[in-house]
C-alpha cells in the first residue's frame, strides 16, 4: 500500500475490518469505512472517513468508491432477521461489486468462508458461494479469502463458548462433537488480506490456522483455559439447538444458528489444503485466558440494536 492511497473497507470498525484498517493506516494509507452504523465512534481518527452502505443508491455508492485502489469487503450477515436475509445480502454485495467496477476500483479483496458453494443447501454458505461467483464474473481483479472460524478478542463464537463454560457446569454439543474446525487468528487474516491486495493475480484461498480440532476438543480446550471442567452432554441436533435457543432467549441473542450447527457437523469449517496462517488457538487461549469469555459478545447488539 503506498502512502496516502485510498482503500475502502466495509465494516472498518467491525471485527475483521478493524484489523485490516489498522494495517492500512500503519502503511500510511487512508480508508473509507462503508458501514451500516455510520454514527458509531471512529477509533482511528481523521484518516478514516465514514459513509453508509447505500446499497439502495448504487450511483452514490459508485461515487464513494471512485479513487479507491482496493475494496476490502467483509460485509455479510450471520443470520436472517426480520427483513434482513441472506438473499438480500447477496443482492447488496452484487450492487457493491458493480459499483466498484463502475468506479474503476483496482482490486477487490473479499472475505468469504471455507467451503462456500453456490449450490449449498445452507443459506449462509450458498450466499457466500453466489457472491464468489459474482466476483469471479465481474471483470474486477480479485482475491477471495476463505477463513474458517476467526478468533480474536472480539470473536463471538470462541468468546461465548468461554462465557458459557465460565457460568454453567455442563455444555451441550450436537451429536458426537467429532466434526472438525480449523480456526484462524484475526491478525493473520488481516495480514493475508493486505498481502492479497498487493498482487494483481486473481486468487482464491483458505485462511486457516495450523491446528484442527474436533468441536468436542475445542470446548474442552477452552474449558481448560478458563479453569473449568464441565460435564459435556451430547444430544441430537434438534434438542441441542433447542437448548441453544433457550440460552439465546435468556441473553437476548442468537447463540448458534441452524446453519452454523449444520455447517459444523458437515465439516465445512475445515480446509482440505495446507494451513495458511501461523497463530495457534491453543497458544492464544493460554495468553488470553484471563479475559476470554468474561463478558457475553452479542451479535444482536452489534448489528440489530
Ligand atoms: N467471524 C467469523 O468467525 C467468520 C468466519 C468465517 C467467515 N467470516 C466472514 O468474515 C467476514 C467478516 O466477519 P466479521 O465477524 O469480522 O463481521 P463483522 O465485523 O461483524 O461484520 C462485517 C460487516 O458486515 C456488516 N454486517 C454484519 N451483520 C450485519 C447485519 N445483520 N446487517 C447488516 N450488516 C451487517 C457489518 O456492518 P457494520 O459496519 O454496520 O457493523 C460490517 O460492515 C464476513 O464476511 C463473514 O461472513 C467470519
Amino acid at each position: 500500500m503506498s502512502s496516502s492511497e485510498l482503500s475502502v473497507v466495509t465494516g472498518a470498525f467491525g471485527f475483521t475490518g478493524k484489523y485490516i484498517t489498522s494495517r492500512l493506516l500503519a502503511a500510511g494509507g487512508r480508508v473509507l469505512n462503508l458501514t451500516g452504523h455510520p454514527d458509531r465512534p471512529n477509533p482511528f481518527g481523521d484518516r478514516v472517513t465514514v459513509a453508509p452502505f447505500h446499497f439502495d443508491r448504487p450511483d452514490d455508492l459508485a461515487e464513494r468508491l471512485r479513487g479507491a485502489s482496493v475494496l476490502f469487503n467483509t460485509y455479510w450477515i450471520r443470520f436472517a432477521h426480520g427483513r434482513v436475509t441472506h438473499e438480500g445480502a447477496v443482492d447488496n454485495t452484487k450492487t457493491l461489486i458493480r459499483a466498484a467496477d463502475r468506479a474503476g476500483v483496482g482490486r477487490i479483496v473479499h472475505v468469504s468462508i471455507t467451503n462456500a458453494r453456490a449450490t449449498s443447501t445452507l443459506p449462509y454458505f450458498r450466499g457466500k458461494g453466489q457472491v464468489e461467483q459474482a466476483i469471479e464474473e465481474s471483470g474486477l481483479s480479485y482475491a477471495i479469502i476463505r477463513p474458517a472460524l476467526i478468533f480474536g478478542l472480539e470473536s463471538i463464537l470462541i468468546n461465548n463458548i468461554a462465557w458459557l463454560l465460565r457460568r454453567f457446569p455442563l455444555f451441550v454439543l450436537p451429536r458426537s462433537g467429532q466434526y472438525r474446525l480449523q480456526p484462524v487468528h484475526v491478525e493473520d487474516l488481516a495480514d493475508l488480506a493486505i498481502e492479497a491486495a498487493r498482487t494483481k493475480e486473481n486468487l482464491v484461498f483458505d485462511a486457516v490456522g495450523p491446528e484442527v480440532f474436533t468441536f468436542d476438543e475445542l470446548v474442552r480446550l477452552i474449558a481448560a483455559a478458563v479453569g473449568r471442567r464441565p460435564q459435556i452432554i451430547h444430544l441430537w441436533p434438534g434438542p441441542a439447538l433447542a437448548f441453544a435457543k433457550l440460552i439465546g432467549y435468556v441473553v437476548r441473542d442468537v447463540v448458534l444458528t441452524d446453519d452454523e450447527a449444520r455447517g459444523l457437523m458437515a465439516n465445512l469449517l475445515v480446509s482440505g489444503g495446507t494451513p495458511t496462517a501461523p497463530t495457534r488457538l491453543s497458544e492464544w487461549l493460554r495468553q488470553n485466558a484471563g479475559c476470554v469469555g468474561t463478558g457475553y459478545a452479542s451479535e444482536f447488539n452489534r448489528h440489530y440494536r
